[in-house]
């Protein structure tokens, strides 16, 4: 969806920063990338040029944890069995509005398997967005590894189903919805 919406923003004649983890997807065509490799760069790179945007939308399925050890080399079989200890990585959404300062407009993505409208109603409020959209990755054939998605889109006040649609399409529409809650600052 990010690809998407990057592409969708610059055929608008947006300036367009993509910050993305690796993928094995084109960069859009009058799309500045800048690429990163883990949470904790995709954190960084985002407080520096955040402050630079009217609007920004994070898609990103960040992973939510890391291992506390990076192995250099390879790992050489010794145990039965292994534990991996994980710690969490930083919420750059959650960052925007509290420790980055950004007061534009900030929309968040919602991937749920349960509970929908609820956990993206609570993401909206926790992580103080303008707009979060919502999809249901629990349905087969839509969303990761799909040209398709079927998403909701979470307002403080509404919520607005959208059809299922092509990302490209969804893309446009998401763009629209961030477009009015621009206009609607002044
Ligand atoms: N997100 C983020 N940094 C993270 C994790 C998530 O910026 N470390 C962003 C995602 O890009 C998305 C939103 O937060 O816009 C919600 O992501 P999601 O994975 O659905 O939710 P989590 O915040 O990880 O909460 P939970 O795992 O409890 O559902």
């Amino acid at each position: 969806m990010c690809f998407a919406l990057a592409t969708a923003g610059a055929r608008l004649g947006h300036r367009v920063l993509l910050i993305s983890g690796p993928t094995n997807l084109d960069v859009p065509v009058d799309v500045d990338f800048l690429p990163v490799e883990t949470a904790r760069e995709m954190f960084e790179a985002v407080n520096l040029h955040l402050g630079k945007a009217d609007a920004a939308i994070f898609s990103a399925a960040v992973a939510d944890y890391r291992p506390v050890l990076f192995a250099e080399d390879k790992i050489k079989k010794t145990a039965e069995s292994m534990t991996l200890e994980l710690v969490r990585n930083p919420d750059i959404l959650g960052s925007a509005r509290s420790k980055f300062g950004f007061t534009g407009v900030l929309v968040g993505f919602a991937a749920e398997t349960e509970n929908l409208e609820q956990n993206a109603r609570d993401k909206l409020r926790r992580k103080d967005c303008d707009l979060v959209v919502a999809n249901d990755v629990s349905q087969e054939g839509l969303g990761f590894d799909s040209d398709h998605n079927q998403v909701i889109l979470v307002y403080p006040d509404r919520v607005e189903p959208l059809p299922l649609d092509t990302k490209e399409h969804l893309a446009h529409l998401i763009l629209d919805s961030v477009q009015e809650l621009l206009s609607a600052r002044g």
